[in-house]
């Protein structure tokens, strides 16, 4: 089939079956062209409770699918590649943190994310990138908090909020890699670009980074957002290249460079068309939760839902 009949029936079916679909900025340029929503993480959590849509195909990684099979519980959540992995979610089990906060009674735990339901079902509150420190801020002052599972997001919210975190030695193998010294040598080659920076990569608390008045620290859709509005011409993306198709469609004339053209997460370009169109037709991979560990998991995602 050629991809114009697959896009095609991929939009018939989504209509017959009361389907939607959901992608990430990471999703391969076709499946975020059919998408209903694109979006970051925090984004997608909150379409994923927002839609009346009786089927929800969720184009992304399975702890995204996870996240949003807790929130609606009500829905049919697929996706159309069982398992697609995270290098943040495999780095912590719900055991591994269940054991941390025992050695730690009166700790707030705190997880990103990027983590499987059970490792949510130990944890007080989410966050995700676009509110980190938003919910870190509204936290007691006295409480020791842990943070689960990226070491560098953790380090970044440390300097931003001035709170002792203590941190789990997680990381994303996509944007660990991204160091302040390939920041750094990007901006000399565009001395004219404002550079956008994921809080993920390893740079993001490195001070010769926070103290470049033309570098920004966000979530993916917070440079989707910057990208629009600013005067400026031209953006060193330093996140998955995934977002520059996003941000390229929106911005006809201004330019992005990303920090590297490997910065690729293999995990979320899993998903084809093809993919997708079986999904649909099959109604196939199914995510459930057992309700027990829902209902755990559901309550740190709502108290960040709160916060947002
Ligand atoms: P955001 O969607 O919060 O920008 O996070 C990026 C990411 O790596 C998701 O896996
Ligand atoms: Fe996980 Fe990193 Fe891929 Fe995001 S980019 S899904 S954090 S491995």
């Amino acid at each position: 089939m050629k991809t114009r009949e697959i896009t095609d029936r991929i939009l018939q079916l989504k209509k017959e079956k009361r389907a939607v679909i959901l992608a990430h900025y990471y999703a391969r340029p076709e499946i975020q062209d059919v998408a209903d929503y694109l979006g970051d993480s925090l984004g997608l959590s909150q379409a994923a409770g927002n839609t009346d849509a009786d089927i929800i195909v969720f184009c992304g990684v399975q702890f995204m699918a996870e996240t949003a099979a807790i929130i609606s519980p009500q829905k049919k959540v697929l996706v159309p590649v069982w398992g697609a992995g995270c290098s943040l979610a495999e780095s912590i089990r719900g055991e591994d943190l269940k054991q941390w906060k025992a050695a730690h009674p009166d700790s707030i735990v705190v997880s990103y994310v990027n983590t499987t339901a059970e490792v949510k079902a130990w944890t007080d509150i989410c966050c995700t990138s676009a509110n980190a420190l938003k919910v870190v801020e509204s936290l007691p002052a006295d409480k020791e908090i842990l943070f689960v599972p990226d070491k560098n997001l953790g380090a970044w919210i440390k300097k931003k909020t001035g709170r002792e975190l203590t941190l789990w030695a997680g990381d994303c193998c996509v944007h660990n890699p991204v160091s302040a010294e390939m920041v750094l040598e990007k901006s000399r080659e565009y001395p004219d670009a404002d550079i956008l920076i994921h809080p993920e990569c390893a740079c993001s608390s490195d001070e010769r980074i926070l103290g470049l008045p033309q570098a920004f620290l966000y979530s993916t859709a917070g440079m989707v957002k910057h990208a629009a509005q600013s005067a400026k011409r031209r953006f060193i993306i330093a996140t998955e290249t995934g977002t520059l198709h996003k941000l390229g469609k929106d911005n006809p004339g201004k330019e992005f460079i990303p920090i590297h053209p490997q910065t690729i997460c293999g995990e979320m370009k899993k998903v084809t068309l093809e993919h997708l169109l079986e999904a649909l037709e099959k109604e196939q991979y199914q995510v459930t939760i057992s309700e027990d560990i829902r209902q755990k998991a559901w309550l740190p995602i709502e108290r960040m839902m709160k916060i947002s």
